[in-house]
């Protein structure tokens, strides 16, 4: 049997490890385990998505929760390194750019476990984010690298990875939607929220270089303002851009605006089939590019930079910043002018995880003597 360890913590791993394990269950040679480190920990930014996304039960968890990023850091690989050690795997798997997937890939490489990072090689350039630091150093000691994107096999080849490691596969979370999207269309109707398919917007917050400063949030606050006056919106809130509108006072000014419907985190269907009947997206979510692109939603991302670029290239994504007057500049042009749909980026077909897998499977078996070098206490 070849064990597999699979990491996951935070909300956006659910929908990539997802595929991984389903086309994993179909290899009887295969024993995947799956650990959960809990840095996110509410049902709503996890629970829901088991059950959505049929990911089993967790086989360990390590309760960790939410703290500043070197304590949830040293609490991830305190659980993970004597788990890890005890179960000896043939390889771990980690996916995206969280907290837990650099404490996944750190303890793996310690240990001289082979190491497969899924979303390798995407860089924003910008090392005031907390996922770019994430990225870097996964990548750092990786082993197999599974790419999306030509962006990504540009960046990993200039870091000097080498041809034989790199694999570029298609993407995981698009696996997902293309098995969720109609449903979770047809199961939609936006007027249980008060708003018609195709005349509204949805927005979502969560960046720190958006929502921790109070100049910066009440900047996007009065971009919203003057977008809830041509078009209904639906604000979904990460819990922690409520805990900011709150602790910024500008909690009453979000709620003060007529057109603005305040919701909690969404299941991830109910979230896709309001992505996809949206006539317009203001977001600061990355896997978001990838959503709006496969869906064809016009979508404004409010970031200063961005590390996939194939989806304002090719895609629906258009960067505009974080300031009011280039995101309502943005709003105007979209209200006037409309915007182009794009077409899906190469190899996004919902078959990443089948070609992740297969490649696993004979890359984690080649390298199992590598096990036999960890030293358990
Ligand atoms: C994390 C990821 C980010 C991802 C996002 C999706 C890192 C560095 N960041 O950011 O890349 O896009 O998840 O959501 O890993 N909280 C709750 N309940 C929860 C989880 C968090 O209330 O279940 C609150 C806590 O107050 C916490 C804050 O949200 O302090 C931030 O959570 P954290 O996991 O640190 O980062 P995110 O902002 O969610």
């Amino acid at each position: 049997m070849m064990r597999i360890l699979n990491v996951v913590g935070a909300r956006p791993n659910l929908m990539k490890i997802a595929p991984l394990l389903s086309e994993m269950s179909h290899y009887p040679d295969i024993e995947p385990l799956l650990v959960h480190t809990g840095q996110h920990y509410d049902k709503n930014m996890s629970g829901v998505f088991f059950d959505e996304l049929g990911i089993p039960t967790p086989d360990y968890h390590l309760n960790v929760g939410s703290g500043s990023h070197g304590w949830q850091m040293a609490q991830m690989i305190l659980g993970l390194e004597p788990l890890f050690q005890e179960l000896k795997p043939n390889g771990v798997v980690v996916v995206g750019d969280v907290n837990s997937t650099l404490a996944g890939a750190l303890v793996a490489s310690q240990l001289q476990i082979p190491l497969a990072h899924v979303e390798a090689g995407l860089r924003s350039f910008d090392r005031s984010m907390p996922e770019e630091v994430n990225r870097i150093l996964t990548d750092a000691v990786a082993d197999y690298f599974f790419t999306t994107e030509e962006s990504a096999n540009e960046n990993l080849r200039r870091e000097g990875v080498a041809e034989d490691k790199l694999f570029f596969v298609g993407s995981v979370m698009i696996d997902t939607l293309l098995a969720n999207r109609e449903q979770a269309i047809a199961e939609m109707d936006p007027l249980v929220h008060g708003v018609n398919p195709k005349d509204y917007a949805l927005v979502t917050l969560h960046r720190p270089s958006n929502v921790d400063s109070s100049e910066v949030l009440s900047g996007i606050l009065e971009a919203i303002d003057f977008l809830q006056e041509h078009l209904p919106v639906l604000f979904t809130l990460h819990p922690r851009t409520r805990k900011q509108l709150q602790r910024w006072g500008l909690w009453e000014t979000v709620q003060a605006m007529r057109n603005v419907t305040l919701l909690e985190p969404l299941s991830y269907r109910t979230f896709v089939g309001l992505m996809g009947q949206a006539r317009l997206i203001l977001s600061d979510s990355s896997g978001m590019q990838e959503e709006t692109t496969v869906l064809g939603v016009p979508s404004l991302v409010l970031r200063n930079n961005i590390e996939r670029p194939v989806t304002v290239k090719q895609g629906s994504c258009r960067v505009v910043g974080n300031s009011p007057e280039g995101i309502i500049a943005a709003i105007e042009d979209f209200l006037q002018k409309g915007a182009q749909r794009g077409t899906c980026p190469k190899l996004w077909d919902g078959k990443a995880a089948q070609r992740i897998v297969k490649i696993l499977h004979s890359c984690f078996c080649a390298s199992s003597s590598k096990i036999e070098r960890i030293v358990c206490p």
